[in-house]
């Protein structure tokens, strides 16, 4: 394997938020950074530019990756530079909706963010040419799940659904792109507040795990990082979730807190 310092990865949505903490994890343990965004222009150069100035190597860059096209082209931009050895699929749409509800040309848009493209790039990483007479490269893509794969609830179908096919893919990746491409998953619980998600809401539902704290995103962030670098490891899943996805509610958790703070909502630990 490449020492640190010649491999680079690709952040998808890396501007913010959990993204943020990939991208400088990624550079701090000296990896090339590249910071996907769409709209998050802004954060995403303050992020790689504050990222140089303390020692690493980290670029912004804006692509539209729900489009195939897109994605081609971001490739294209990296790969010109050198192989790009990981990408960390973390971009995803998070919008409400049910099973009776959900509308078909929003869910798909929604499936082609979540699923599609980490799907797309992971095939990617594993189709670039390996160099005649280099030994072979470890490659790594990284799905970014959430702990809702391993404790259903209605709410967020299409979201949720994006996700669990996600999480099967990881093992169907890893086989059908072996020995190119190693596959795993990262499987966070709740990190950050969420559309209508209020502070307060959000305080309560950080600590309903089996930990009774919230998760910290660089903990999430690490474990990407040393899946990447961690060559016998491809077809695996880490739940990095203070053991949220051991603790079953009926409801999306910002919607059962209420019920929490009342004591009322069913298998549920005081927060
Ligand atoms: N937040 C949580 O508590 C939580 C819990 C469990 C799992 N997760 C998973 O962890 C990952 C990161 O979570 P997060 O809350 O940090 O993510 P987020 O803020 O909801 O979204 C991350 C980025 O994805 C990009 N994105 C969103 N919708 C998009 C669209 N329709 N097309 C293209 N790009 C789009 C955006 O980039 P731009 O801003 O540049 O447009 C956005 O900043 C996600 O995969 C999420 O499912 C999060």
């Amino acid at each position: 394997m490449l020492p640190s310092a010649h491999r680079q990865v690709l952040v998808t949505g890396g501007g913010r938020r959990l993204g943020a903490a990939i991208c400088e994890a990624f550079a701090q343990a000296g990896w090339r950074v590249w910071c996907q965004y769409r709209a998050s222009k802004d954060e995403a150069l303050a992020l790689c530019e504050r990222l140089r100035a303390e020692g690493g190597t980290a670029r912004a860059v804006e692509a539209d990756i729900t489009t195939e096209a897109g994605r081609r082209a971001l490739m294209a931009e990296v790969t010109a530079v050198a192989p790009l050895d990981a990408v960390v699929n973390n971009a995803s749409a998070f919008e409400p909706d049910s099973a009776q509800d959900f509308a078909a040309d929003a869910a798909g848009r929604q499936l082609g963010v979540n699923l599609i493209a980490p799907l797309d790039f992971a095939r990617l990483l594993a189709a670039q040419p390996q160099p005649a007479g280099t030994a072979p490269a470890d490659r790594c893509a990284l799905h970014i799940l959430d702990q809702k794969v391993y404790n259903l609830n209605p709410d967020y179908f299409t979201y949720t659904v994006s996700k669990l096919a996600l999480e099967r893919a990881v093992a169907l990746q890893a086989q059908a792109l072996a020995p190119s491409a190693r596959v795993c998953g990262v499987s966070p619980g709740i990190l950050y507040a969420s559309g209508p998600q209020t502070g307060d809401n959000f305080s309560l539902a950080a600590r309903a795990n089996l930990m009774r704290r919230p998760i910290d995103p660089a903990d999430v962030a690490r474990s990407c990082v040393f899946l990447a670098e961690t060559a016998s490891v491809t077809g695996s899943t880490l739940s990095v979730d203070n053991g949220q996805h051991l603790v079953p509610l009926p409801r999306d958790i910002m919607f059962v807190v209420d019920e929490l703070l009342a004591g009322t909502a069913p298998s549920t630990p005081a927060p």
